[in-house]
C-alpha cells in the first residue's frame, strides 16, 4: 500500500487550522507543505512562521517541499522544526550532495525533487546521500494540474535503480487522483502527494482510501 501526503496547497487558506485538524490523521502518513518563493515558481505561498504554527497544530509528520531558488539559504530554518522530510529541487541546488547530508545531519529525511523535464541519472552519483526522490508529474507551481503520463518512464527507471540497493522513498507530486494513483504506484511510487483530489472531495477519508488502496476500490 502506498503512503499518502495531502498537500495543503488546495486547502482553504482562510481556515487552515480547521482544514488541518479535520484531516483524518490516522489515514495519512505526512502533511505536504509547498514553500514557493515567486522565483523558482511564479507564486509565493508561505514560509517559516506559518510552518512553525502548523507544526504546533498537528502531530502529522511534516513533508516540506521547497520550491525555491537557493534552497541552501532555507534549509537551516526549516530544520529547526524537525520535519520528517525536507525536499529541495535538484535544478535549484549548486551542491545537492552536500545539502542532502546537511538535511540528514539535521534529523530529517533528505529529499531531492525533479521537474518533469529533469533527467534522474545525476542522482546515481549522489544516491548514498539521498533518502527520497520526489518526481514532479506536473510542472511545479500550481495545484489541480493534469498528471503527465510521460513521466512514468522516469519513475520506473528510478525504481529499477533503487530496487537493487537501499530502500529509497519514491514520491510523486502533481495530478494524483483515483485514476492516476494506480499508474504511479505501478511504476514504483510508494509515497503519493495529492492536493486538489483530497481537498475538493466531499469525503476526504474516502478520497484518501481511493488513492492509497486502488486494489480495494469497487
Ligand atoms: C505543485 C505542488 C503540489 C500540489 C499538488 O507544484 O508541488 O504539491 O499541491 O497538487 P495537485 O495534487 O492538485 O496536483
Ligand atoms: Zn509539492
Amino acid at each position: 500500500m502506498a503512503m499518502i501526503s495531502p498537500s495543503i496547497l488546495s486547502a482553504d487558506f482562510g481556515n487552515l487550522e480547521h482544514e488541518i485538524r479535520t484531516l483524518p490523521g490516522e489515514s495519512v502518513d505526512y502533511l505536504h507543505l509547498d514553500i514557493m518563493d515567486g522565483h523558482f515558481v511564479p507564486d509565493i505561498t508561505f514560509g517559516f512562521p506559518v510552518v512553525q504554527r502548523i507544526s504546533k497544530l498537528t502531530g502529522i509528520p511534516l513533508d516540506i517541499h521547497l520550491m525555491v531558488t537557493n534552497p541552501e539559504d532555507q534549509v537551516e530554518r526549516f530544520l529547526i522544526l524537525k520535519p520528517a522530510i525536507l525536499t529541495f529541487h535538484l535544478e535549484a541546488a549548486t551542491h545537492p550532495e552536500r545539502l542532502c547530508r546537511r538535511i540528514r545531519e539535521g534529523g530529517s529525511l533528505a529529499g531531492v525533487a525533479l521537474n518533469p523535464a529533469t533527467p534522474w541519472d545525476g542522482l546515481k552519483y549522489i544516491s548514498e546521500a539521498v533518502d527520497l526522490v520526489l518526481v514532479m508529474t506536473v510542472n511545479p507551481g500550481f495545484g489541480g494540474q493534469k498528471f503527465m503520463t510521460s513521466v512514468l518512464e522516469k519513475i520506473r527507471e528510478i525504481k529499477n535503480f533503487t530496487g537493487s540497493g537501499r530502500q529509497m522513498l519514491l514520491e510523486v507530486d502533481g495530478g494524483i487522483n483515483d485514476k492516476t494513483a494506480p499508474l504511479a504506484i505501478g511504476a514504483g511510487a510508494n509515497l503519493l502527494v495529492a492536493g486538489n483530489y483530497i481537498f475538493s472531495a466531499k469525503d476526504r477519508t474516502d478520497a484518501i482510501k481511493r488513492i492509497c488502496e486502488p486494489e480495494k476500490r469497487p
